[in-house]
């Protein structure tokens, strides 16, 4: 990054769904973004299973996806919890970036991660299996503020104004 260049962020979320409360909120991290920071969002929508035999021809969709990352200077994971983990959506996308060994999309990349649940947790328990994941792949996950949003049925996510609203409440 240069001077005049913005920071640039590639936020993504690990959900397929149009109403999914995980891209609610990314798009609502993308309003709140002060200024000299873009996010950019990224749909995993159409990155097929991981299959190894396949890691050195990688699909165009994948190679989009780890072009992006490596030209963000930051990543911004929305995740669901699916079973007290990540969805599978999300841990295939991460596996596609890693591969072919050696060629790991992710490597050195600061990561900050958030989630929306209609549960109580609002995604902790996924949000701690994916830093496991963030060791292995040697990023830098921001520690804190830790971004975890329960009862998302009950908000709306729809605009920064009213996420600002119910980091409040
Ligand atoms: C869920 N959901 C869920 N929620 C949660 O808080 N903890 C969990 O372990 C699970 N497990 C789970 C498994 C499966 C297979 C599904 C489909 C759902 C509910 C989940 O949080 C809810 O569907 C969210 O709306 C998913 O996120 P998006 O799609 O709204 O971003």
């Amino acid at each position: 990054m240069t001077m005049t260049d913005k920071f640039t962020i590639l936020g993504f979320a690990g959900s397929l769904r149009k109403g999914s409360f995980n891209k609610s909120i990314l798009r609502a991290a993308a309003e709140l973004i002060p200024s000299g920071v873009v996010i950019e969002i990224f749909d995993l929508e159409g990155i097929p299973p991981f299959n190894q035999d396949l890691d050195q021809q990688a699909p165009e969709k994948v190679k989009e996806f780890k072009a992006r990352i490596r030209a963000a200077d930051a990543l911004l994971i929305a995740t669901p919890e699916y079973n007290y983990s990540i969805p599978g959506v999300l841990k295939n996308a991460i596996d596609w970036g890693s591969r072919p060994h050696g060629d790991n999309s992710f490597e050195d990349k600061p990561v900050a991660i958030m989630g929306a649940s209609p549960g109580m947790l609002g995604t902790a328990r996924a949000q701690y299996h994916l830093r496991q994941s963030c060791v292995f792949l040697n990023m830098h996950p921001l520690n804190k503020p830790e971004v975890m949003v329960p009862f998302a049925h009950e908000k709306s996510t729809r605009t920064a104004g009213s996420l600002t609203k119910n980091q409040e409440s």
